[in-house]
């Protein structure tokens, strides 16, 4: 196991009914800014529960941040931070609006001239304004993590962003804001925990047993609840699991003391800037190819993976590990997603050298848990994935 350093500041309040708790997890004397998106949260009653729970507090409001949280949306948002003397921040949904609300924790700290060097230059967040947040879509983890990835249209740039000043101060977990997610938006959560996993975990073995078996399970158990909670997102035992897993993928928990990849949501997050692809489809589009290319380096994890999330038990370690291949490509699409880039867009030629020359101009020219995939590996292993 190699050696690291764990800080997980981020109080979890898991369950139903818990949103009213975020009265007293914010300073009474906090001039708030509640964030939201496009809506969803007036339909659903959780606005209500929020407002409800906040009563006797000084909040101002911004709705309207999209999916892939757009810079030029947020700059608005920025303004109006200063102009009430927003002290607390409180984001109000997914992973769009949860990272939303990390940038502008940051921006509103930020000594700069421009706050687009944040993400442009990579400056790491040590400190940024405090904010909580209740999630309303499982999926991406950010509630107990540290990073954002913002996207600005206007130049079809999705960057990432983060630093130890990023993690909320609180998040509620109540598994009942699934009730009203939509299908597609499940699928979503589900395929893009699953490959969170699979990032931190499909490189190769470093005698951390546990990791390993934490994150089979986080694995194991998306595959276990995601038929029901497709059919019946009601379904409080399904819900409950499916979140917990979701948060439980990318706290970094899991990423200690272990190699882990990120090449798939490097590239992944270029066919989201280039063709407005929902995140989660891009890794599913990717992960087969990304694996089929790095069979040689990955084969031992793909081999224990297939046994051990897949039950598959016959053959050699390069046929366990192919089986493993097929077996993810086949959960995405038992789940309803598409694996090829073809099945989302016409217009896929040339991507692969695209995908290249953007990774290039980055300076992202060492991916992978070696470091050693190059922007020409990038190019072919999105033209697998046509
Ligand atoms: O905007 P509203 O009206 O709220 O509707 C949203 C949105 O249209 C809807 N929704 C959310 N909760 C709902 C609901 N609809 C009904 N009932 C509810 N309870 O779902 C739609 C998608 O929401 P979004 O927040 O965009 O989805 P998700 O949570 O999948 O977030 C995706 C974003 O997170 C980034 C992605 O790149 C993408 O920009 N990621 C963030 C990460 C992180 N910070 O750690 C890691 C991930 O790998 C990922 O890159
Ligand atoms: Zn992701």
């Amino acid at each position: 196991m190699n050696n690291f350093e764990f800080k997980n500041p981020t109080k979890i309040i898991f369950g139903e009914g818990q949103i009213a708790k975020i009265a007293t997890e914010i300073p009474k004397d906090a001039k708030i800014l509640l964030l939201y998106g496009g809506g969803s949260i007036k339909k659903n009653g959780i606005y209500e529960q929020v407002k409800t729970a906040l009563k006797e507090f000084n909040i101002e409001e911004f709705g309207g941040i999209p999916a892939n949280p757009e810079y030029a949306v947020l700059q608005k948002a920025l303004d109006v931070i200063k102009e009430k003397q927003i002290t607390f921040l409180l984001a109000v949904g997914g992973g769009s609006v949860i990272d939303g609300t990390k940038f502008l924790s940051s921006a509103a700290e930020y000594k700069g001239d421009n706050p687009w060097d944040i993400l442009d230059k990579k400056i790491p967040t040590l400190k940024g304004m405090p904010f909580g947040t209740v999630l309303t879509l499982p999926a991406t983890g950010s509630e107990m993590n540290s990073g954002a990835v913002i996207t600005r249209s206007e130049t079809k740039q999705k960057l990432t962003m983060g630093g130890p000043g990023l993690f909320p101060v609180f998040s509620v977990l109540d598994p009942t804001v699934v009730k009203s997610v939509p299908q597609r938006q499940i699928s979503n959560g589900l395929a893009d925990a699953f490959t969170h996993v699979l990032e931190q975990y499909m490189t190769y073995p470093v005698g951390a047993l546990l990791q390993d078996r934490i994150a089979e399970s986080i694995l194991q158990t998306l595959v276990e609840v995601a038929p029901t909670i497709l059919k019946d997102p009601t379904d409080y035992k399904a819900a409950s699991n499916f979140m917990w897993s979701c948060t439980m993928a990318l706290n970094g928990l899991i990423q200690k003391g272990v190699p882990s990849d990120w090449a798939i949501h490097i590239m992944g997050h270029e066919l989201t800037a280039l063709f407005g692809i929902d995140h989660a489809r891009t890794l599913a589009i990717l992960t087969g190819s990304h694996y089929s290319y790095n069979f040689e380096t990955k084969k031992e994890k793909l081999a224990q993976y297939a046994e051990r999330v897949w039950g598959v038990d016959q053959g050699s370690i390069d046929e366990k590990a192919r089986k493993g291949i097929e077996k993810t490509v086949a959960f995405f699409h038992s789940i309803g997603i598409e694996t090829k880039l073809s099945d989302y867009t016409k217009d896929y030629g040339g991507t692969g050298s695209e995908i290249a020359r953007r990774l290039k101009e980055r300076g992202m020219i060492a991916l992978g848990e070696h470091g050693k995939l190059t922007p020409e590996d990038a190019e072919k292993i999105v033209e697998l994935s046509y």
